[in-house]
């Protein structure tokens, strides 16, 4: 099992390019499942996300290539239609095969996600979303039974949470459904808009993808996709956080600063030095920072998959800073890990209280998850000598090549083999 080795403390200076969004690429691989032909999309991580999708879509019967970043999809002869336990549990995005192999065959048959570290994670809303377009949906054995052998229909559809992944799912299946679909609540992250134009581009009519209220007319068929995936405004943002709890000077190029409004706003008010372009920030550290209270909310709130990364910045602050979770409660993995790197945080229910300007230093430590691996390395940058970060294939599902690029901004980080006792 891979671990990071990493010396501190650095301070990290220079440039990095941040790659295509892992969230916005891995609806949009199963997107292609609506189209017959190859699907092309340039800008695409080679992340294990990404592998895992590529294998459930060859699953499928699809043929997919995966070479520099451009990423071909083949659809033209896939007829399988179910997501298997397996793959299902190793990424929850696997759903995202639901409402288009539903909208294009007919059927899916997609093994229930499970719980994850963070809590249950439901996929109520996208059953409820597929079930109001006309289909049939059974549970059994642990898979999601879906049927609509007469095609979807267009609805009107209420979502009581915003959900990222239900309002994708249910729009991709809407895409091909008979008549009109409204979408009410809808998640305004800016891959569901990323997602929309894909699929525009495709020859899908989608009005309204990023607000409140979407609404979809349905189409008959769609072209192959084309499309370069956007930028990923989480690297983006785990890099700024790293360039300013360091007290560094790092800018970050290929980016949508538009995207990173409530991030950049928490890191002026601790005190960090903002310049923004068209597609670039740079941050300017300061040796000391402030303490701010972060509450996550959905976009264009702060980002839950920034939490973990601020609150390891925040610990570097001098004082208390309370970061409340409001979209997963138990999101905090990587609190205990943070405390063994010398972080002084308490957790009251939701919310963590965090003390800081406590001197950290470098301990073994084990990733929990994808956004607490981050946060991991961040710490482990600004503490004094050591750290071992264990299992880090959490940060290989959804980071490209993290550790050469932050040695490119001067961090002692190497990749290590771990012989985990369980191999012995
Ligand atoms: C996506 C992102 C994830 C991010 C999250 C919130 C991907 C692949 N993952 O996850 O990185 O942390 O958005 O921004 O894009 N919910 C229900 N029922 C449902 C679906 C969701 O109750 O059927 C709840 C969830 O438990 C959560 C909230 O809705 O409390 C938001 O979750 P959602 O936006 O759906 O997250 P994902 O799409 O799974």
């Amino acid at each position: 099992m891979d671990s990071f080795v990493i010396d501190g403390p650095v301070r990290l200076e220079g440039t990095v390019a941040v790659g295509g969004a892992k969230n916005a690429v891995l609806p949009a691989m199963t997107a292609a499942l609506l189209t017959e032909g190859t699907s092309r999309l340039e800008r695409v991580p080679h992340l294990r996300d990404t592998a895992t999708m590529a294998h459930l879509l060859r699953v499928l019967g699809a043929r997919v290539e995966h070479a520099g970043g451009t990423l071909r999809i083949d659809t033209s002869t896939y007829d399988y239609c179910e997501a298997p336990y397996e793959l299902v549990k190793t990424m929850r995005a696997s759903i995202y095969c639901l409402g288009p192999l539903l909208a294009k065959k007919g059927r899916a048959k997609v093994s229930l996600p499970g719980g994850c570290a963070w809590g249950p994670r439901p996929v109520d809303l996208h059953l409820m979303g597929m079930e109001k377009l006309g289909a049939r949906i059974s549970l059994s054995h642990g898979y999601v039974i879906a049927e609509a052998p007469q095609g979807l229909r267009g609805a009107e559809i209420f979502f009581e949470i915003s959900s990222v992944g239900a309002t994708i799912n249910v729009m991709m299946a809407a895409v091909l459904a008979q008549g009109k679909t409204t979408l009410v609540n809808a998640a305004r992250e800016p891959e569901v808009a990323e997602i929309a134009e894909t699929l525009n581009q495709a020859g899908a009519r989608i009005e309204g993808a990023g607000g409140y209220r979407i609404e979809i007319q349905g189409v008959r068929e769609l072209r192959p996709l084309e499309h370069a995936v956007m930028a990923d405004r989480i690297e983006a943002g785990t890099f700024l956080i790293a360039g300013m709890m360091t007290g560094g000077d790092v800018r970050v190029e290929h980016c949508r600063p538009d995207h990173l409004h409530a991030l950049l706003e928490k890191m002026q008010q601790m005190g960090a030095e903002i310049e923004v372009g068209d597609t670039w920030v740079r941050v300017h550290g300061s040796s000391t920072l402030q303490p701010v209270d972060v509450t996550t909310a959905p976009y264009p709130g702060f980002p839950t998959d920034l939490q973990a990364q601020i609150m390891a910045a925040l610990a570097r602050a001098n004082g208390v800073s309370l970061v409340t979770e409001t979209i997963y409660p138990d999101r905090f993995t990587h609190v205990p890990e943070l405390r063994r790197l010398g972080a002084k945080i308490r957790l009251d229910g939701n919310i963590a209280v965090v003390t800081g300007g406590q001197g950290l230093s470098g301990a073994p430590v084990m990733a929990t998850d994808l956004r607490a691996s981050a946060a991991l390395i961040l710490s482990a940058f600004a503490a004094e000598g050591r750290t071992v970060i264990s299992r880090v294939y959490h940060m290989d599902r959804g980071y490209e090549r993290i550790e050469e690029k932050f040695a490119a901004l001067g961090a002692a980080i190497e990749r290590g083999r771990e012989r985990d006792p369980a191999e012995v």
